[in-house]
């Protein structure tokens, strides 16, 4: 063997000894480990929030666009910056905007850092083009919200747009002059600004997104993947930070792909997964701020939508748009606080449950099991004629069968494959109903 060969042979041992630990290799247990607060928490606030909230929606007298404005409407660089010295969101307030999160009975928040549009909502040491430095606000929202996260309970999440419409070297278009050169975006602006995030922050959660663009490649994305776990290995990280993603209905297309769960946009799983997933949508029509959206879903439709992700395996996103004085409208704290109000009576059957096999009977009937299998839980949100039939579940003999947010057990029969469950005429709360049967046993995620 030639010299340089022994070298090579001793380097590569060298290197593999100190190796990076491969975390795409994780054993299915210690991902369920890993997964199991996030998957038991279930609901989660997204805060769409950045420069374009100056905007809201309406560029030299046209609308369209939020979040997207600067291209929607070809806003140059020079041009959509200015943005910057108008954003001054007095009305801002960490502690309020948690309060918020919490009366919903959301369990984690998960906030743009950095969306397409390039710009940092923290005090970022990698470029002047954040909060801190370019506005007159001068204020991390990053760090106030994460530290009012931690003292309310709150997992912390960050959303972070791999495409950069302001980065020279991201961008193709912006400086074709520059010859952008997409890996030095990456290494020398991309990773450090996400190392930096991950040590100010301790974000429990990344949110990719903007991985569609043709320079991420599936090879980039395990690497990234690798080294953020590599930073701190308990992160959860969804599916965008590879290619994986097919369309909106967000699932990882083929194998293997870095991630840890799927990203469903705006629809819900048609049927229940074995994976994880989690639902990203709006409150109205748009993500970040839009003045003129006025289209608002029901507090009845988000309480409905909740169940049925619960009952198929999954989790909820649920996004609000601040407005440029940094305030949640009005419009989405009443819809949050009544899925607040809804939770605080049924909580049991959404958290910390998993998914069975059956998960519904009709369209009115949802079913979700406590961990230890023991306790199936119907859901209903149609007001019943005193009683309510129910096909699928075999009640254990003797069980007590109670609705939630009542003391007192049900009359109940069970015969012909049916269990019959009698109600009470005025059944407490609103929208949808629980029923908190103990069976005898039943297969579940
Ligand atoms: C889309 C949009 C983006 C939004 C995201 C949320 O990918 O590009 O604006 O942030 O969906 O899932």
């Amino acid at each position: 063997m030639k010299k340089s060969c022994l070298l090579f042979a001793g380097l590569a041992l060298s290197c593999s000894v100190f190796a990076q630990k491969n975390y795409l290799e994780e054993s299915k247990t210690a991902k369920t480990e890993r997964m199991q607060w996030w998957h038991d928490d279930t609901f989660g606030m997204f805060i769409h929030w950045g420069l374009y909230a100056v905007p809201a929606g309406t560029y030299n007298g046209k609308d369209g666009g939020a979040e997207w404005i600067m291209e929607t409407h070809q806003i140059p660089t020079a041009e959509y910056e200015k943005y910057a010295s108008q954003f001054n969101p007095q009305q801002f307030d960490a502690k309020k905007w948690v309060s918020i999160a919490k009366a919903a009975g959301a369990k984690y928040m998960v906030i743009t850092s950095k969306h397409h549009d390039g710009f940092s909502m923290w005090d970022s040491k990698v470029t002047d083009y954040d909060i801190v430095d370019a506005t007159p606000f001068k204020r991390d929202v990053i760090k106030e919200l994460a530290d009012a996260c931690k003292s309310a309970g709150i997992k912390f999440g960050l959303y972070h747009s791999i495409m950069d419409w302001h980065h020279p070297n991201a961008n193709p278009k912006q400086k074709p002059e520059q010859k952008p050169d997409f890996a030095k975006y990456r290494e020398e602006y991309l990773k450090p600004q996400l190392a930096e995030l991950i040590k100010k922050y301790d974000p429990a959660i990344l949110w990719f997104d903007g991985e569609w663009i043709s320079e991420w490649t599936e090879d980039q994305g395990k690497e990234l993947y690798n080294y953020l776990r590599g930073l701190k290995p308990s992160l959860v990280i969804n599916n965008r930070i590879s290619k994986a993603r097919g369309g909106m209905e967000g699932m990882d297309k083929y194998e293997n792909a870095a991630g840890d769960f799927g990203t469903p946009e705006q629809e819900i799983l048609k049927t229940n997964s074995q994976e994880y997933w989690e639902s990203c949508m709006t409150i109205n029509n748009n993500w970040g701020f839009v003045k003129n959206d006025q289209n608002w879903k029901s507090a009845e439709t988000l309480i409905n939508n909740l169940i049925d992700v619960a009952a198929k395996g999954g989790n909820y996103l649920l996004n609000v748009g601040p407005n440029a004085a940094g305030e949640i409208p009005a419009a989405s704290v009443e819809r949050l606080g009544e899925m607040g109000e809804w939770l605080k009576q049924n909580k049991e059957a959404i958290y910390s449950t998993n998914s069975l096999e059956n998960y519904k009977e009709g369209d009115h009937l949802r079913f979700t099991q406590s961990k230890d299998g023991k306790t199936t839980y119907a859901i209903f949100n149609q007001q019943q004629e005193n009683e309510i039939s129910i096909a699928a579940i075999q009640p254990k003999k003797g069980s007590k069968i109670y609705l939630l947010g009542l003391n007192q057990p049900l009359n109940w029969t069970s015969s012909d494959g049916k269990l019959r469950v009698k109600l009470p005429a005025d059944l407490p709360g609103k929208y949808a109903w629980v029923l908190k049967i103990q069976v005898a046993s039943s297969k579940g995620k």
